[in-house]
Parts: structure tokens; sequence; C-alpha cells
């Protein structure tokens, strides 16, 4: 070939050519993997966190995950898995000791605590920081309390009380609340027939500074709840890691203060819920739950219901650039079913049963899994309702009224898009 080469200058072309051409292919493909490489999509910036998972609706109740969500084993390195395996142990009948004021730190569930020992720490993302160190103090006295909500003495419980996570800067959204979905007093279901007591509470905790100085809205929210006496407020910094401390105290106070109503919708203050229609649910559960006690002659029977959009197998969010990034030196493992996604409705005997175990599970810092977790070690599986819708309508049909006949609550609607929404399913049409 090299000879054929040397004697004819055409043919030295020719032989170059298939040369050049692959080396030209050879810097095309390196430039296009140097440039695939290196680009970033710009970050999603998720307003909701929902860890993914396969959503269920095949069955009304959840199966349990393929895998145990936590290990009786040790995980190594994983610190919530070791508090939580610590604290298991503390509870195991078969292992407890008897004895007493000899607890390690680490089994300690109280602000006085101190903090879990972990090596690297200052490595962990901000957020997960604050978590930790303040992960064992789940007692935070009230700012603004309710306690007459259900009337003195308990004698005024409602059917069903809608407690809204909201933040003080949101008064919008809790008074489109008011105005729409949430009105306090007696609610028509939409089969017509009889109207049920409901109350809405707002809960909150003090404005998170963490982000950046604010206007102090204090007096504002003073003026708020002397008009509305709605709103619950802790003095624990409104963090979303911190949402679950929202969970424990309601249930809290719930005991304390309205341990006769029968149903609790606990959700956002983003979503929008047809009330009457979750009414006629909730009616049609509680009349099937009293035949089954009178028919079984049972009177200690407690009704038992967590019904939402309910998540399998989800895995934590292991993306370090993400708000909601859970580190696995943090957790291992999958979560257990939960419920996400803006709303759930549970019965209040459940949410004593669900206050109760939380006293053996260490906190998370997704309220949402947190309950998952604890319904879990309950032995109990979350329902999945079909009305729950996480992640809203198809976009085609969000703006026709018929298709929301089936729907019990759409995440998200802003307060301008739930008072219209609002007006528009007051008047639904007959032939929908
Ligand atoms: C669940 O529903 C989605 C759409 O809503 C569908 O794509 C999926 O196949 C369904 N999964 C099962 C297991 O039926
Ligand atoms: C544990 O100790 C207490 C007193 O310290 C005793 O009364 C109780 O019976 C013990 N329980 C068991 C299970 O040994
Ligand atoms: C939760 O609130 C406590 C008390 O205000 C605070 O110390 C802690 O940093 C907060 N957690 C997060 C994750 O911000
Ligand atoms: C139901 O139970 C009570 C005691 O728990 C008993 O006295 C009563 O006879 C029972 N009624 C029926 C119909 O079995």
């Amino acid at each position: 070939m090299g000879r054929c080469c040397k004697r004819n200058g055409r043919l030295l072309c020719m032989c170059l050519l298939p040369c050049m051409m692959t080396s030209h292919l050879l810097i095309y493909v390196m430039v296009s993997i140097f440039v695939t490489m290196s680009y970033t999509p710009p970050p999603k910036i998720i307003i909701h966190y929902i860890a993914p998972g396969i959503s269920v609706n095949t069955s009304t109740l959840a199966s349990h995950p393929l895998e145990p969500f936590w290990n009786l084993r040790l995980e190594d390195g994983a610190l919530w898995n070791q508090l939580q395996h610590a604290l298991d142990r503390l509870h195991n009948p078969i292992l407890r000791r008897n004895t007493t004021g000899d607890e390690s730190p680490t089994d300690c569930l109280s602000c006085k605590c101190s903090v879990p020992q972990i090596d690297d720490l200052n490595s962990m993302p901000e957020q997960i920081k604050a978590f930790v160190w303040s992960m064992h103090c789940r007692e935070y006295p009230l700012l603004i309390n309710q306690p007459d909500m259900c009337g003195r003495n308990n004698r005024d419980s409602p059917m069903l009380i809608m407690a809204i996570k909201s933040q003080v800067g949101n008064f919008e959204n809790r008074q489109a609340i008011r105005e729409t979905w949430g009105r306090s007093g007696l609610v028509r279901g939409e089969d017509g027939k009889k109207s049920r007591l409901v109350r809405t509470i707002f809960l909150l905790g003090r404005q998170d500074s963490s982000t950046g100085p604010h206007p102090d809205l204090k007096n504002l929210l003073d003026l708020e709840n002397q008009k509305y006496r709605d709103i619950l407020q802790w003095d624990f910094r409104d963090a979303f890691f911190n949402l679950t401390l929202k969970d424990l105290l309601f249930w809290h106070w719930l005991q304390q203060h309205c341990p006769n109503a029968i149903f609790v919708f606990k959700g956002d203050d983003d979503v929008f819920v047809r009330t009457g229609a979750l009414l006629d649910y909730l009616h049609k559960q509680w009349d099937e739950h009293n035949l089954l006690r009178v028919s079984t002659n049972d009177t200690e029977r407690t009704l038992d219901l967590f019904v939402g959009d309910v998540i399998n197998n989800a895995m934590p969010n292991r993306e370090p650039s993400t708000k909601y990034y859970i580190p696995e030196r943090f957790y291992k493992g999958v979560y257990p079913p939960y419920a996400g996604g803006g709303g759930v409705v549970y019965s209040v005997s459940l949410a004593m049963r669900l206050k109760e175990v939380s006293e053996r599970v260490h906190l998370f810092p997704i309220d949402d899994v947190y309950l998952g977790m604890c319904l879990h070690r309950l032995g109990f599986s979350p329902g999945r309702h079909p009305g729950f819708l996480t992640f809203d309508l198809p976009e085609m049909d969000r703006a026709n009224p018929c298709a929301y006949k089936s729907v019990l609550l759409v995440h998200r609607r802003d307060p301008k898009e739930m008072l219209t929404l609002w007006k528009q399913l007051q008047s639904l049409p007959r032939q929908c």
C-alpha cells in the first residue's frame, strides 16, 4: 500500500482521505461526549417534594414494601437508622433491660438530650445539620392556642376537623380557604342530606429567618387570629424539615382539646378540597363502621381509616443539589408506603394511636414519610382513594368543572384559582 502511494499523488490522496475522515469522526465523538458530560440541566425548582415511587392503583390497600424499609440489622453509617435501632431495642419487650436512669443519650427524646454523635456532620447539607441538632426535641410551647374550638367540654365536637399546614406569610391562602372549601360550621354534603359540623384550623410555626430577613407580621397575625380564632402557632422555626413537628404537636392538641371529633383532614394550604364530597365519603365510612360495631356487638371497636394518594417503594432523594436531599449517611433503605401530595384524611382514633407510636419513632425530616413510618409501626397500610390527585388533572381537563366530579382533592391551586373553582363547582351542571 505504502509503495503504491509514493508512486502516484492521486492515490496518496485516496489513501489519506479515509484516515482524515476517521480522525474527524473521532474528534466529533470526543467533543460530543465532553459536551454531554459537562452539561448540567438547570436545577428544577420543586415546591412540594414527593418522593417518586409506584403509585398504587390496583387495590385499595397499599402492599407492604418489597424490602423491609428499615433493617433490624444495624446499618453502618446511617444516622437515623442507628438511632432508630437503639430505640427499637429499648422498646423490644424481649430485650428490654429493666433499669431506669441508665439510658444512653441516643435513646433520649426530649429537648434536654444531647445532639447525636456523628463524625462528618459538618459535611452534611445545612438543612440536615439543622434537623439533626434539634431532632430530639419535640416539645414546643404554643404561642397561639384555640382551647375552645370544639366547645367547652368538647360538647360541639365536629365530624371533621381540617388541619391545614400554613405559614405566617400565607394569609391569602388561609383567607381563600376560609371563603371556600375550608368554611367552618355546618357544611352540607353533596348528596344534599344532613349537614355536618366542620372546623378548620391552621398549623403554624415561627417565621423562618434562615432564608433571610423578612417583615415582622406578628401584629397582623394577632389581628387575624382575633377575627377568626382558627390559628395554632408553636414556637419552632417553620422550615420544611420541621413540618413533622406540626403533625406531632397537632395530635397532642387534638387529644387535649378535641378528642371527640371523628375525622381529621390534614393538608397544605395550596390544595383544593371538595369538602361536601369528602363529607359524603366519610359519612359512609362512619355508617358502615357503626353497622359493623352493632352487628359484631363490639362496642370497643374503633374506626381505623387513613386514605390519600399512596406511594409505594419510594426511594429517598439522593440528589445533593435539591432541597429535599436525604444523604445516605442519614437514612438508608426505601420508604414505607406513605400518602403524599398535599392532603390525607384519617380517623381521630387512628390519630391517637399514631401519637402513641410516634414516641417510638425518631423524627424524620419529611412529614409524609414520617406518617408512613408510624403507620408501618402500627401494622397499618394507608388506603388509596382515587379522588386524591397529587399530580393534578390532565392539563386539558383543569378548566372543565365536570372533570372534578370524582375528585376529593387536587394539588395545587393558588388562592384566586380556589375562588374561581369553588364558584364553578357550586353549580355543577346536571349532565356531568
Ligand atoms: C396506574 O395508573 C397509571 C395512570 O394513572 C397507569 O399508567 C399505570 O399503568 C397504572 N398502574 C397499574 C399498576 O395499574
Ligand atoms: C422491673 O423493676 C421494677 C422495680 O424496679 C419491678 O417492680 C418490676 O416487676 C420489674 N419488671 C420486670 C419485668 O422484671
Ligand atoms: C426546627 O425548629 C427548631 C426550633 O426553632 C430549630 O432549632 C431548628 O433549626 C429547626 N429545624 C430546621 C431544619 O430548620
Ligand atoms: C353484647 O355483649 C354484651 C356484653 O359485652 C352482652 O351483655 C350482650 O348480651 C351481647 N348482646 C348480644 C346480642 O349478643
